[in-house]
C-alpha cells in the first residue's frame, strides 16, 4: 500500500482495541512473519525471531527513542500533530481553567480527580510534609554562594534519600504514597531555600495556612524580619495555573530518567534527582532560562531578523521553539500567553514579551520554521512571566521542576505497578573492532579456545 500523504491522528486508547497484524518478509531468508499490532504498536521483541543464520535476531535501532514506546501508560495523552494534551483524559485547557495544581497532582497520581474528602486528606498530607529536616538546611548551607539553584535542587533531592531510608521499600504501596506526599510537599521548600541561599537571605519556613503556591511565594519573598506577608492572589493563581501546565508530559527526557533509574529499584528520591538532572539541560526544562537570556540579548524587535538569520545559518537554536512530539502549536504555550496578560495587569508589562511576540511572528512565517514544523513550546513564554513575577532567571528551571514532580511520581508509580516493566536496559548495535589480540613482547598473545557454551551464547553479529 502506498504511504498515505496525510498522517493519521495518534491512535487514541479504546477499551478493547482492535487486534490486527503486520505481515513482513525477511528477504535475507525469504521467511514471512505475522506480527500482532496492539494499540498502534508492535513489540520490538517480536523482531527477535527474525534471524539470518546465527545472528542474534533483528534489533530495532532507534537512537534517542524517536519512534519507540517504552511503556504502556494511562497518564498523559499527546497528539502532537493536532496540538492536543490531556491528563488522564481531561483536556489541559479545562484543567487549567478550573482545577488547582494539587487537584491535578492527585489526578495524575491516582487516576481520577479527588472527591471532597479525598481532596481534604490529600491537602492535609501535602501540607504537613513541607518542612525540611534541620540537617537538610545545613546541607544546603554548604553550597557556594553563587551555586545555580537547579544544581542545589538536584543534589538536595538526592540527599533527601539519606533522610528517608524507608523509601527503599518500593514494593509497599503505602510507602510509595508516603514518598509522593513528601516529595510534592518538600520540593517548593527546597526550591525557595535554594533561592534564599543564593541571595544570602535567611530561610523562611513553610506556612501551613497558605495554599501551595502562596506558601512558595512567601518562602521566596517574605522579608525575614516579619511574619506578615500576603502573596498577591492573582500571582499565586497564575503560578498555580503554570504549575498545572507543567505537571506532566508523558515520556519526556526527565520522566524517562525517572523511570529508567527507578527501574533498578532505586528509591524515589534518587530517581527524582536523576529526573531533575535531566530537566536541567537547556534542551529540556533549562530552555526557559535560555529563552529569556536570548530575548535579553536580542533586546528589541528591530534585532529579531539578525537572530533569525543566525538560527537559519545553523549558528544557534531558537530557544523555546521546536518539540519532539508537537508539530503544531504547543497548547501549553497558548495558555501561558493568556496567563501572561493576567500577570502583567499586576506587575506591569515585561517589555520582553514584545520581542518574543515579534520573534514568533517572524519565525512562524519563515520557510525554515514552516518546513521543519517548529512552533513555540512551553518554555517560550513562561520565563517572561516568571521574570515579571520577580523570579531570578536561574530559578526558571527550578520553577519547572516543582510541578513536574507530580508527573515524575505518577510515572514512577505506574512503572513500579506495571508487571511488564523490568530494569531499563536498551540494546546497542556494536560498531567497534572485531575480536583482536594484544601483542606481548613481539609475540602474539595465546588465543584461548572458547568453551562450547560460550560459543553457543555468542551470537551478536560482528562487523565484517
Ligand atoms: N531552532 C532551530 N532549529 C531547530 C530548533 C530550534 N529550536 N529545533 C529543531 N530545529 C531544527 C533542527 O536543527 C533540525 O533541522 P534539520 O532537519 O535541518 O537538521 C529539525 O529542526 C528537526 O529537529 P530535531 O533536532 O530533529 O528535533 P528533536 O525532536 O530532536 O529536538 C528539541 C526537539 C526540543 C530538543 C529541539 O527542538 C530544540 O533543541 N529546541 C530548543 C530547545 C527548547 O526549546 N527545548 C524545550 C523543549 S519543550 C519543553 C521541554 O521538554 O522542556
Amino acid at each position: 500500500m502506498p504511504a498515505s500523504k496525510t498522517k493519521p491522528a495518534v491512535p487514541e486508547p479504546t477499551a478493547t482495541g482492535p487486534s490486527n497484524f503486520l505481515s513482513v518478509t525477511d528477504e535475507r531468508t525469504g521467511t514471512s512473519y505475522r506480527i500482532p499490532i496492539q494499540d498502534g504498536s508492535i513489540r520490538a521483541t517480536d523482531l527477535h525471531q527474525m534471524r539470518a543464520g546465527s545472528d542474534y535476531g533483528l534489533l530495532s535501532y532507534d537512537p534517542s527513542f524517536a519512534n519507540t514506546a517504552s511503556c504502556r501508560s494511562a497518564i498523559t495523552f499527546i497528539d502532537g500533530d493536532r496540538g492536543i494534551l490531556r491528563y488522564r483524559g481531561y483536556p489541559i485547557e479545562e484543567l487549567a481553567a478550573s482545577k488547582s495544581y494539587l487537584e491535578v497532582a492527585y489526578l495524575l497520581i491516582h487516576g481520577n480527580l479527588p472527591s471532597k474528602s479525598q481532596l481534604s486528606e490529600w491537602l492535609h498530607n501535602i501540607t504537613f510534609h513541607t518542612m525540611l529536616h534541620e540537617n537538610v538546611q545545613k546541607f544546603m548551607d554548604g553550597f557556594h554562594h553563587d551555586a545555580h539553584p537547579m544544581g542545589m535542587m538536584v543534589s538536595t533531592l538526592a540527599a533527601l534519600s539519606t533522610f528517608y531510608p524507608d523509601a527503599k521499600n518500593i514494593t509497599d504501596e503505602h510507602v510509595r504514597y508516603q514518598q509522593a506526599y513528601r516529595l510534592i510537599a518538600k520540593v517548593p521548600t527546597v526550591a525557595a531555600f535554594a533561592h534564599r541561599h543564593s541571595v544570602g537571605m535567611p530561610y523562611i519556613h513553610p506556612s501551613n495556612d497558605l495554599s501551595y503556591t502562596e506558601n512558595f511565594l512567601a518562602m521566596m519573598y517574605r522579608p525575614s524580619w516579619t511574619t506578615q506577608y500576603t502573596p498577591d492572589p492573582v500571582l499565586a493563581k497564575a503560578l498555580d495555573t503554570l504549575f498545572v501546565l507543567h505537571a506532566d508530559h508523558e515520556q519526556n527526557c526527565s520522566s524517562n530518567a525517572m523511570r529508567a533509574v527507578g527501574s533498578s529499584h532505586a528509591d524515589p528520591y534518587s530517581s527524582a534527582a536523576a529526573a531533575a538532572a535531566a530537566l536541567y539541560g537547556p534542551l529540556h526544562g533549562g530552555a526557559n532560562e535560555q529563552v529569556v537570556r536570548m530575548l535579553q540579548e536580542v533586546g528589541s524587535k528591530e534585532r529579531v531578523p539578525q537572530l533569525i538569520r543566525q538560527v537559519k545559518e545553523g549558528k544557534r537554536l531558537l530557544m523555546g521553539f521546536g518539540h519532539r512530539i508537537y508539530k503544531n502549536y504547543d497548547p501549553r504555550a497558548r495558555l501561558i500567553q493568556q496567563t501572561a496578560e493576567e500577570v502583567f495587569a499586576v506587575t506591569g508589562r515585561n517589555p520582553l514579551i514584545d520581542v518574543a511576540l515579534a520573534l514568533e511572528n517572524v519565525a512562524l512565517s519563515d520557510e525554515y520554521f514552516i518546513q521543519r514544523r517548529l512552533y513555540p513550546n512551553v518554555d517560550f513564554y513562561s520565563g517572561i512571566i516568571y521574570q515579571a513575577m520577580g523570579f531570578p532567571t536561574d530559578m526558571f528551571p527550578v520553577l519547572f521542576a516543582i510541578p513536574r514532580m507530580a508527573g515524575w511520581l505518577a510515572q514512577w508509580i505506574e512503572m513500579i505497578q506495571d508487571p511488564e516493566q523490568k530494569i531499563a536496559r536498551p540494546r546497542q548495535v556494536y560498531i567497534g573492532p572485531p575480536e583482536r589480540h594484544l601483542e606481548i613482547s613481539g609475540a602474539k598473545a595465546p588465543v584461548r579456545k572458547p568453551s562450547r557454551t560460550v560459543v553457543a551464547k555468542r551470537r551478536a553479529p560482528e562487523p565484517s
